[in-house]
């Protein structure tokens, strides 16, 4: 939430911000604003909306020899977005841009007001960059000034911070929201995401909580709490250049659905190549328990199935917001499975802040190399979907689905329940057909035809039993994130018990059968809403007579064994979604009020 970059160097700042914030974009995108420092001053720049817009504001004011400046893309927390409320905030001695939230700036604020600043927007962030102000005047040193603002503070930031009187000097302190430090050749940087500066350098320093940087072209200064200086290691990301190209396609969202073949291959030969643990780690675990956010937590609902289905180890899976906050039980010979593409999400890195703190074993599923959750805990397996530009997530969800089948298949093995033959003859059958597979999905023409039905309609409904009931939770979400259209998704079984109560004539319920085991069943669910109006749209395999039968619309799916169904459904439901919102004139790969990395909680 929120992408913060600073650059100091010789190159055109004005033009670096700028590129760098539309790196950071999924982040935020409501409004966006940057200070420049130039020979005659600090110069803000602000606007409601994207950074385009920003871009053309900035263009026409030709800053000349912008050497340093700071840059933000905002998703709202405190206050609309508009320009009054976009960042940097702050007065004629300092100016700061923000990544999280001040719980206690309403206290901040009066006690501000009595100093006699005046407010002139709704933020949290305008109550710290004026308390920076203040113990600014007071101190003259910047570093103290900066110690002295973060002991008023409650809650979550990444600053980068501009003093008028030291214009090529960047400042930066975080606590719980990320920030690294870019070192170029005669240049400096920093951002919320190695993304922002890729194009620049690879070499990079993790600020930690509570650390002081001061950076200027040539030096970068870090201090730790008391005033000592430290001496961080450089690290060096392994990710190239951000790929901004959209190769052909009309939305990032169509790309990266098109890219999960080659996401899950890579996944999956990645993992195979001994980067996971293997079955001497999962011996011993009597219960798993699955904690994540949104679309991942969709993965890990998925996942659940798979370890039980297959290893018969019982699993618990929990949203990370209630998992932190629910003093959660757990025995010595269990573990935590955390979920997270970006490896940030500020509930689910406090799951596991709090499962380290009980001793238990962690394992994050990340797509992010070395981010937070990465990081802190015991094990990683790392997915290789690469970057996701689209802010609703497709491809990190099947890299998900694949991290879970193959950490459920470890399990069963170690186990005892499936030999490492039957494991890996399931695997390779995917890594051979997935893209026969999805390449049929994705040449459907039904995909279209159902979403011209959605499209007309207010209220969606999602069916579907076993590991497809949580197919149609993600399919709800993607349908709700990019269309707008309200919808909810049942465990079939489930919609009479009140909220069939909605269901009129020509309601849309949209049926994922993709596991014989359960198709008579579904068929009864099918038949009670369509006997009620209802217009059946299902998700099935071209063999599966019986749903067809029943359905409206049927959206086929290859008659592949079974592991493969799950990732031709998904891609059929994200394929629905983006039909619709294409048909609806929906912003696609930015929908409005979200952003692709939740750090607040
Ligand atoms: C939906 C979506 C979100 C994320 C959720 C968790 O398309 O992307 O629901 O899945 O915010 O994010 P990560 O996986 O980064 O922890």
């Amino acid at each position: 939430m929120c992408g913060i970059i600073g650059y100091t160097g010789y190159g055109d700042a004005s033009e670096i911000i700028t590129s760098g914030l539309h790196l950071l974009e999924y982040r935020g995108y409501d409004s966006a604003g940057m200070t420049i420092c130039t020979d005659s001053g600090l110069m803000t720049v602000k606007t409601e909306g994207r950074v385009s817009e920003l871009e053309k504001k900035v263009k026409s004011k030709q800053f000349k020899n912008a050497f340093c400046g700071i840059g933000h893309t905002r998703w709202a927390t405190h206050g609309e977005p508009s320009e009054k409320n976009a960042h940097p905030h702050g007065t004629g001695n300092v100016m700061l841009v923000h990544n999280g939230i001040i719980e206690n700036c309403a206290e901040l604020r009066q006690m501000l007001k009595k100093h006699g600043y005046r407010f002139d927007s709704d933020t949290d962030t305008q109550a710290a960059a004026y308390m920076l102000d203040l113990e600014y005047k007071e101190e003259k040193d910047s570093i103290k000034a900066i110690a002295d603002l973060i002991k008023h503070l409650k809650g979550s930031y990444a600053f980068g911070i501009i003093f008028a009187d030291e214009p090529d000097t960047i400042y930066s302190v975080k606590k719980d929201s990320p920030l690294l430090i870019g070192i170029g050749e005669n240049e400096n940087f920093i951002a919320s995401d190695i993304s922002a500066f890729i194009n620049h350098t690879k070499k990079y320093i993790r600020l930690c909580d509570g650390e002081i940087a001061r950076i200027t072209k040539s030096d970068i200064e870090v201090y730790g709490t008391g005033g000592k200086r430290l001496f961080k290691d450089i690290e060096t990301a392994d990710i190239g250049a951000v790929e901004l190209e959209k190769k052909g396609f009309e939305h990032y969202m169509l790309k990266e659905i098109y890219e999960q073949p080659e996401a899950v291959r890579k996944t999956i030969r990645f993992l195979s190549n001994g980067n996971m643990p293997d079955t001497r780690y999962f011996k011993d675990i009597e219960v798993f328990h699955i904690t994540a956010c949104g679309t991942a937590m969709h993965a890990g609902l998925i996942g659940k199935y798979f370890i039980e289905n297959f290893a018969r180890v019982p699993v618990y899976t929990e949203l990370a917001g209630e998992f932190r906050y629910k003093n959660p039980i757990l025995s010595k010979n269990d573990i935590v499975a955390l979920i997270s593409q970006s490896g940030e999400t500020a509930d689910t890195l406090a799951a596991l802040r709090l499962v380290n703190s009980r001793n238990i074993k962690t394992l994050s599923i990340v797509n992010t190399d070395g981010s937070a959750i990465a990081r802190e805990s015991d094990n990683v397996i790392y997915t290789k979907a690469g970057t996701e530009i689209a802010v609703a997530s497709t491809k990190a969800f099947t890299v998900q689905v694949a991290a879970m089948l193959l950490t459920a298949l470890k399990t069963a093995e170690a186990k005892e329940k499936m030999t490492k033959g039957e494991a890996d003859s399931i695997i390779g059958y995917i890594y051979n057909n997935i893209e026969r597979s999805l390449l049929s999905v994705f040449h459907s023409d039904t995909i279209e035809k159902a979403s011209e039905i959605i499209s007309a309609r207010h209220d969606v409904f999602f069916i579907g039993r076993g590991y497809d009931n949580y197919l149609g939770m993600e399919g709800s979400l993607k349908l709700k994130e990019i269309s707008y259209i309200h919808s909810e998704a049942y465990a079939a079984g489930e919609l009479k018990h009140g909220t069939i109560s909605l269901i009129e004539k020509g309601t849309p319920v949209i049926a994922i059968a993709t596991d014989e085991l359960y198709y008579d069943k579904i068929k009864n669910n099918i038949e009670e809403v369509k006997s009620r109006g209802g217009y059946i749209i299902s998700v099935c395999p071209e063999n599966a007579e019986k749903i067809k039968e029943v359905s409206d619309t049927a959206i086929l799916i290859p008659n592949d064994d079974k592991p493969l169904r799950p990732f031709s459904a998904a891609a059929a439901i994200q394929l629905l979604a983006y039909h619709t919102a294409k048909k609806l004139g929906k912003d696609i790969d930015k929908p409005r009020n979200l952003a692709k990395s939740v750090t607040v909680e």
